[in-house]
Parts: structure tokens; sequence; C-alpha cells
């Protein structure tokens, strides 16, 4: 059979509201053409993340009955813990209530001033956490990364000779670890090859460097390895995720990505004596070390979601319709960073509208054109989210890239939706050069993407 079908049917429906033309304008107006400003009703197609977005397995929702709440020795925590062990491979698993938990907690027991923590890219609040230390990420993406419309099949993998110099010039007792991001989300949700993760891990190593995964979307680059590394075609998912996490002292992760939760995360690690200070920083802020800031029928559910993940059948799905949808656009003439990774399309909104000054942020108006024209909402990746105003002469600088990011949530929409969403981006499309850039209206000094407000410039005579 040609056609990749939602492997599921669907038990329980969740109804998304359509709205006119005339009210998304007046709805973006109040909201400052800030997406992050509007309720989430007045949204129809709902892309801003794939993080917590899942919906859950009727096996999911029966584990979370099953969920026991006891303070300490839960049940539901040893079922986890024996899920976990089995696909990363850890010793010491640390439940938190979502990533960021588990990175504050790593990186605040082992980063401090004057370290360095290198990554192919850091997402942000990974960044954050390590320079809230004291600490200074630095990210070395392949090359490849650095150009939105080359083919190749693993643009997440980071540039080892980078890495090499940058241990020679910092030397390896400034680096308390060296992070692997698997899928490379901030890098344009791109995989990170087998291959890759065997050589930084033996750079590691040769230094004596714990070497760790953010470990959020595993299934989906273990598939990806799976789809396009030679030599990987006949393995099963499962074994090539092990593999991967073989190579590591440790991970994070994000059970909102692909632990198919709704809330959740953990940190593990094979060093027992680092497992029992992370330990006793959870307790002070998380909880008890059997429930980690989660309830027990969390627990439950990422133990059913995190095997979910790794089937096939789901894999291919899930993958098919980000393709699908990075195809179609392409064809159409969109420009999109090549070829589509695993949770999400990322537009070029600089080459999508290349009479738009960076400064004009291309990205932002695309993000509120994609809203006005079909209630859709993506997140602008550019200047907006990345790009900085120098706080003394109030003068912007832009970010590399202007990308539009547009996440699918795991199990959530069909084909229809997908090509509804397709014949929106296409109109959007079509009157490209009919579009206004936008300004600051107000921003917050610190991640100012979730708060910003903007007004379109006035049209050119
Ligand atoms: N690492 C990566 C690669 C992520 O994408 C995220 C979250 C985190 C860590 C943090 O995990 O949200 O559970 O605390 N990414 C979401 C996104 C927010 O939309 O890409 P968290």
């Amino acid at each position: 059979m040609k056609t990749i079908i939602e492997p599921f049917r669907i038990k329980v429906v969740e109804p998304i509201r359509m709205t006119t033309r005339e009210e998304r304008e007046r709805l973006l107006a109040e909201a400052g053409w800030n997406v992050f400003l509007l309720a989430a009703e007045d949204v129809l197609i709902d892309l801003l993340t794939d993080s917590g977005t899942a919906a859950m397995s009727a096996e999911q929702w029966a584990a979370v009955m099953r969920g026991d709440e006891s303070y300490a020795g839960s049940p539901s925590f040893f079922r986890f813990e024996r899920v976990v062990r089995d696909i990363f491979g850890f010793e010491h698993v640390i439940p938190t209530h979502q990533g960021r938990a588990a990175e504050r907690i790593l990186f605040s027991t082992v980063c401090g001033p004057g370290d360095v923590v290198p990554s192919n890219t850091h997402f942000d609040t990974t960044r954050a956490n390590i320079e809230a230390t004291g600490a200074r990420a630095v990210d070395l993406p392949c090359p490849e990364a650095r150009r939105p419309s080359e083919l190749h099949p693993f643009k997440g993998n980071m540039d080892v000779d980078a890495l090499e110099a940058l241990l020679d010039e910092v030397g390896a007792e400034r680096v308390p670890l060296v992070m692997l991001t698997v899928t490379n989300n901030t890098g344009g949700g791109q995989p990170v090859s087998l291959a890759n993760i065997r050589a930084v891990s033996g750079v590691c190593r040769r230094h004596g460097i714990p070497f760790y995964l953010d470990a959020c979307r595993f299934a989906e680059n273990a598939y990806l390895v799976k789809l396009r590394e030679p030599g990987q075609h006949e393995r099963s998912v499962g074994e090539i995720a092990r593999e991967m996490f073989s190579y590591a002292d440790g991970c994070t992760m994000s059970a909102k990505k692909d632990g198919l939760a709704n809330i959740g995360g953990f940190l593990a690690t094979n060093d027992g004596e680092l497992a029992r200070q992370e330990r006793d920083l959870l307790i002070l802020t998380e909880g008890f070390p059997t429930y980690g800031g989660l309830a027990g029928r969390d627990l439950e559910a990422i133990a059913v979601g995190l095997e979910e993940a790794l089937r096939e059948d789901y894999l291919q799905y899930r993958l098919a319709s980000v393709r699908y949808l990075g195809e179609r656009i392409a064809a159409a003439g969109v420009p999109i960073v090549q070829p589509p990774g695993g949770h999400a399309v990322y537009i070029d909104a600089a080459a999508f509208y290349p009479h738009l000054d960076p400064l004009e942020l291309p990205g932002q108006v695309l993000v509120g054109e994609l809203y006005l024209e079909g209630g859709v909402r993506a997140v602008e990746v550019g200047t907006v989210m990345f790009g900085r105003r120098d706080p003394e002469t109030g003068k912007e600088h832009p970010a590399d890239l202007e990308l539009v990011r547009l996440a699918l949530p795991r199990r959530v929409y069909t084909q229809s939706h997908v090509d509804y969403l397709i014949e929106v981006i296409e109109a959007v499309w079509n009157r490209r050069e009919r579009a206004r850039g936008l300004r600051f209206v107000e921003q917050a000094p610190v991640l100012r993407h979730f708060t910003a407000r903007f007004a379109p410039l006035e049209r050119e005579r």
C-alpha cells in the first residue's frame, strides 16, 4: 500500500473552533501581533509546540488510573524506572517535572564560573541553565546546519574538529560535560547520526569528559538514523536508541516530547556519587526521589508513552506527516529548512519575504499572516526570539536565521488538517509581495518573544 495511515483510530474528540477573518484581525491586533498572547480557543490548528501537546493513548489513560500516589516507594516509580533503564540503559534515574528541571539540577551540580559546555546546539532553556551557573554554553553545529536549503541527512551533527579545537583552547578541565541534542531542535529538528554520536563520545572519553544526550526527541532521532544512515535499515528503532545511549554517561529528558506525556522528565546517569548529589538537590525543589515533582499517574503515563514512541508504525506515520507537509509546501516554492526533520517544518522567512529587512521581523510577519489566513498558530525562531536590543543605544541586532517553526503535536492532527495547513501556507505565499513589516511596540529585557507587542509598519508609497 502506498498510503501511510494514522496507525490509530479516534476514541475521544476535542472540537476546534473556526473563526472569521474579521474576528482574527481583531484578535491578532488585541494580542499585539504576538500569538503567545492569543487565547488557545481562538486558534484552529495549533503548531506552537510539540511539547506536552501529544494525545495520550487508551493504554496511557489506563495506566493513569493505576497510578499510585504514595509519597515514597510508589510502584509507579519502579515501573517508570524499569522502562527508562531498559530503553536508556542508565543506572540512576531521577524523575523531574519537565526537561528544564533536569537541566537545572545537572548543571547546578557540575558547572561553575569559567566552565564551558559545548553542544551541537543548546536549546534555550539548556543554555539559560548553563549560563545561570556562570558557565558558558557553546554551539558547535556542523557547517551544513547553517545553510537552510542544503540537503544533508544529518544536519544535527556536531562539528567534531571544532570540538577538538575548543578543548585545546580552553582545556578539558574547564569542560564539565559535552552535550548532543537529539534531534537538534533549534537547528531545525535535524537528526544526529550514530557515527557522529560515536565520534563525539570518543573525543570525550579520550579527554575524560562526561558525555550527555539531551534526549527529548530520541525516538525520532533513532528512526531517522534507521532511514538515513547506511547499514541501519534492518535494525529496530529500540536497538538503535540503546546504541545511541550506550555512548553516553547520562541524559536529560523532557517526557513532553518523545515520552508522549503532557508533563514530566528525568535526569539519568551512571555516576553514583553524582546521582547522590542530584537527588539531594531534587529533594530541595522537586520532591522525593521516587516522584520528583510528578504525580504517580504521570510516571505511569510516561512509562507507557516511552515504549509507544518507539513503535515503528507510529514513527513511520509521524515522520511521514512532517515530510508530507514539508515536501508539499516546498513543491509550491516555499523555502524551508531541508530536508524536513523529526518534529517540525521550518520555513525560511527571510527567503519567503526577501523585500523585508530582518529588523522588519519577517518571521513574526509570517506567523501573523498564517493566523489571519487560517487560524494557524506557529512560532517565530528568528530576530524576535534570538535577536537582541542594545540596552544603551536601543539598536536592534538581528538573529543569524529568520525561521518560522510549524511543530506538529504527536497523534493530534490528521492528514486533512495537514492538507488544510498546506492551503493556508500557499495562500500566504501567493500574496507574499504585499506583506508589510512589523516593529516592536513593547518588549521585556529577557525572553522577549513571550510577551512583546508589535505593530505593522506604515505601507510605503
Ligand atoms: N531540550 C530541548 C531540545 C527542547 O526542545 C526542550 C523544550 C527542552 C530541552 C526543555 O524541556 O520544556 O520539558 O522543560 N522544548 C519545547 C519546544 C519548549 O517548544 O521546543 P521542557
